[in-house]
């Protein structure tokens, strides 16, 4: 019979740095970027792994993986089908969040902010960026759907690149959102659980910022 493990007994000293507010940037985003380009520094790619939550039409939240492909002052950009579960949840419910954790850094960064499609070019774009396998992928997926088995996956997948793969169009249902936060935080790991927080609020006069309680 397996052991449950003494969960309580995993702990971890957060002791890799310290947030000073008066050296944070005026503007959150340009914060991130600074934060980012760290993270990138440290784990490559990994460190745009971001979870985003989204909320159903009956008020249930849910979270799930994406990569951060773009970041700009109007936001943060990802790629998706717009017909998967987090795609319907975000035709009825713009309001998102995303959250980073680079472990490595002892770092969290919360986002709030409102989920919108991208321009067509924006999905074009980065659609035909991909390779080509990813770019099959993308198409014959019918995310979030219920399938009959992993085989008539792979069947789907090989029939389009032997027959079709010249028709390699950009579906309709996948491309990008923007979210364009209204609220960043971020939080760095310090000792005895005392934790820096600071918040960055939109507000009509700009970004206020302010520490929070651990
Ligand atoms: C490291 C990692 C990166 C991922 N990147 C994406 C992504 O950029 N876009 C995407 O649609 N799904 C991505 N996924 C898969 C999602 O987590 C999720 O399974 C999928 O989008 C379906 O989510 P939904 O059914 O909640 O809509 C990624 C998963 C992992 C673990």
């Amino acid at each position: 019979m397996s052991q449950y493990k003494k969960l309580h007994q995993l702990r971890h000293d957060f002791k890799k740095g310290i947030i000073k507010p008066e050296l944070m940037a005026t503007d959150p985003i340009d914060q991130f970027q600074y934060w980012l380009n760290e993270a990138i520094d440290l784990i490559k790619d990994e460190a745009l792994t971001m979870t985003l939550s989204t909320v159903s039409s009956d008020g249930q939240p849910s979270s799930r993986i994406v990569l951060l492909r773009e970041i700009s002052q109007d936001g943060f950009t990802f790629f998706t089908n717009f017909t998967s579960k987090k795609g319907v949840e975000l035709r009825g419910n713009s309001k998102a969040s995303l959250l980073f954790f680079w472990k490595e850094l002892e770092r969290q960064v919360s986002i709030g902010g409102i989920a919108t499609k991208t321009s067509v070019k924006v999905s074009d774009t980065y659609f035909y960026s991909r390779p080509l396998e990813s770019r099959i992928s993308a198409i014959v997926s019918n995310q979030s759907q219920v399938i009959s088995s992993r085989q008539k996956l792979d069947n789907d997948f090989e029939n389009y690149r032997t027959t079709e793969a010249k028709k390699l169009e950009r579906p309709h249902n996948w491309g990008g959102y923007i979210l364009n936060p209204d609220s960043i935080e971020f939080w760095q790991g310090r000792e005895n659980r005392l934790h820096d927080r600071i918040a960055y609020q939109k507000t009509n006069n700009g970004w206020e910022k302010f520490r929070l309680s651990p």
